[in-house]
């Protein structure tokens, strides 16, 4: 069976914590889609074609991983594009909280042959998040070693 899994989020932007889930899941995965979330209701830094443009340039050496957003129910995307695997990152305990909920809100709307699959966060980026990166960034601190090099520098704008 061909494996088609779905990375999903809003990646506002796209760290090293990301990347590392989307290499290891293209490892597992025949297929991987960086699926962003349009949600125009949340206010984010980037528009949503500059973060899926950044995340084609960070994830373009990844020959199975592609991009794409979606509006709308998680689970109609997926059921929809015909994923079987729901690829999430847990970062620590306070994540299993809240992903246990999500995983287990969603199982009921995925087709029968859908499974949320959860990857252990390298310990290198298990402190990061999205908005602790913007929140150093704007007071001046150094985000190197955080974000792709090419996010870093469009940050720096
Ligand atoms: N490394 C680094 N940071 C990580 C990470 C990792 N491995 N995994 C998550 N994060 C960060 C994210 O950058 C984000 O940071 P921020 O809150 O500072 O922006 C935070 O952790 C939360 O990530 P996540 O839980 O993936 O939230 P999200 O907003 O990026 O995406 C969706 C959430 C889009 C997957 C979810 O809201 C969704 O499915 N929405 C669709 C509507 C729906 O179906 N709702 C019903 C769900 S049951």
């Amino acid at each position: 069976m061909q494996t088609k899994a779905l990375y999903s989020g809003s990646f506002d932007p796209l760290t090293m914590g990301h990347m590392n889930i989307i290499r290891r899941a293209s490892r597992l995965y025949d297929e991987v889609t960086v699926g962003v979330i349009d949600n125009p209701q949340k206010k984010t830094m980037f528009a949503l074609e500059e973060r899926k443009e950044m995340i084609s340039e960070a994830v373009k050496d990844l020959d199975n991983v592609r991009v794409d957003h979606f509006a709308g129910l998680l689970a109609d995307y997926v059921n929809s594009n015909g994923y079987n695997v729901v690829v999430r990152g847990l970062r620590g305990t306070t994540d299993f909280d809240y992903e246990i909920q999500m995983a287990q809100m969603n199982a009921r709307l995925f087709n029968e042959n859908v499974e949320t699959v959860f990857l252990m966060t390298d310990p290198r980026y298990s402190f990061i998040s999205s908005s602790m990166v913007k929140e150093v960034n704007s007071l001046g601190g150094s985000i190197e070693g955080l974000v792709p090099d090419e996010i870093m520098k469009r940050m720096s704008k």
